[in-house]
């Protein structure tokens, strides 16, 4: 178990238990997750969380959450702004929000009609679901709530946990190709683990947007956090002008400039992202957009090289302009 420093143990619990109030965790599998860095990152948060100066949360790369989720069983988060530029992703935030009570009965419609089907009837059933999810896309109105994203929050639940290695990623033309998982039981619905979350959230503004729309949202005794989409790696340490995800260095650099300007408006605020120096140690990109702030490197156990020799040896590195005991 990693050290829990002694002001940052949870506020449920006078205990240095993990399993003791914090449970609630990402309903869905995503690529980036922060599920493993959970206990490095606790040394990383801002002192006024604990203190209770800091009471509004913002996180505008959210994916599957789990950072929030922590923080929000950890600490007296009175109001949380996620946002992300996947619709897809924040339409099922906001049924899980807002309607839990019925997407859990879809998705126990679900799980029970497909753990009584043979490998063959299971196959045709993702892949005939599959199809539906993608044809009924042009149909749904991203912008306006509506009972119709309930249905579509539970098809997206159940393609998330029976696809191959959770891989929930959609083509250039929005559309869900990923084939069918090997899973003997894939956990298609957790209901506790739902009805938690869904009370999280209670206190969140869940929004599709770009990350710049944190700026006109912000507000005082603020902490936002950062995970952007990793940088692609490369070989040298030029600048990389087209990524496949779609975030740039360009936008690397964006997110840097206001990070800065955030800074000056005195908000905390904490980034992490993939340390390119993990393949070229010349790779100072992330070390001079981030001069002005305090730059860690700490070990990710992410398995993303098949050769055993160099697994060990991958950082992220954690950003952040206050500081860290
Ligand atoms: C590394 S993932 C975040 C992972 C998350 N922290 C977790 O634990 O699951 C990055 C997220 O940024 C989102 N994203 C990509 N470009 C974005 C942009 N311009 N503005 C906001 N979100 C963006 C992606 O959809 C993805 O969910």
């Amino acid at each position: 178990m990693d050290f829990i420093p002694e002001n940052k143990k949870f506020k449920n619990s006078p205990e240095t238990n993990l399993e003791i109030g914090i449970s609630a965790k990402p309903f869905l599998k995503w690529a980036g997750g922060k599920g493993q860095l959970l206990n490095t990152f606790l040394k990383y948060y801002p002192e006024e969380l604990i203190t209770k100066k800091i009471s509004n949360y913002y996180e505008p790369f959210v994916g599957g959450g789990a950072v929030f989720f922590d923080i929000a069983q950890r600490f007296d988060i009175q109001s949380a702004f996620l946002f992300d530029i996947n619709e897809e992703l924040i339409l099922t935030y906001r049924v899980v929000q807002k309607d839990v009570f019925k997407l859990i009965d879809f998705l126990e419609h679900y799980k029970k009609e497909y753990n009584d089907l043979n490998d063959k009837e299971q196959s045709d059933f993702f892949y005939k679901l599959r199809q539906d999810f993608n044809q009924q896309r042009d149909k749904i109105n991203f912008n306006r709530y509506s009972e119709s994203w309930i249905f579509r929050a539970a098809q997206t639940i159940f393609l998330n946990k029976t696809c191959f290695n959770g891989l929930f990623r959609f083509n250039s033309k929005g559309g869900f190709n990923v084939p069918k998982g090997r899973y003997k039981n894939p956990k298609i619905l957790d209901v506790q683990n739902l009805l938690k979350v869904s009370k999280l959230l209670s206190i969140a503004d869940i929004k599709k947007a770009d990350f710049k729309e944190v700026e006109k949202k912000i507000k005082h005794e603020a902490f936002v956090y950062y995970d952007p989409p990793y940088r692609p790696i490369s070989k040298t340490s030029s600048f990389t002008s087209y990524s496949k995800n779609g975030f740039t260095d360009s936008d690397q650099i964006e997110l840097a400039a206001m990070f800065q300007r955030l800074h000056l408006k005195g908000v905390k605020q904490m980034l992490s992202n993939s340390d390119p120096k993990n393949n070229n140690e010349d790779d100072n990109f992330f070390d001079e957009l981030y001069k002005s702030h305090r730059i860690f490197r700490v070990p990710a156990r992410r398995m993303i090289n098949s050769n055993a020799t160099r697994r060990n040896a991958i950082n992220e590195i954690v950003v952040t302009n206050y500081l860290v005991n």
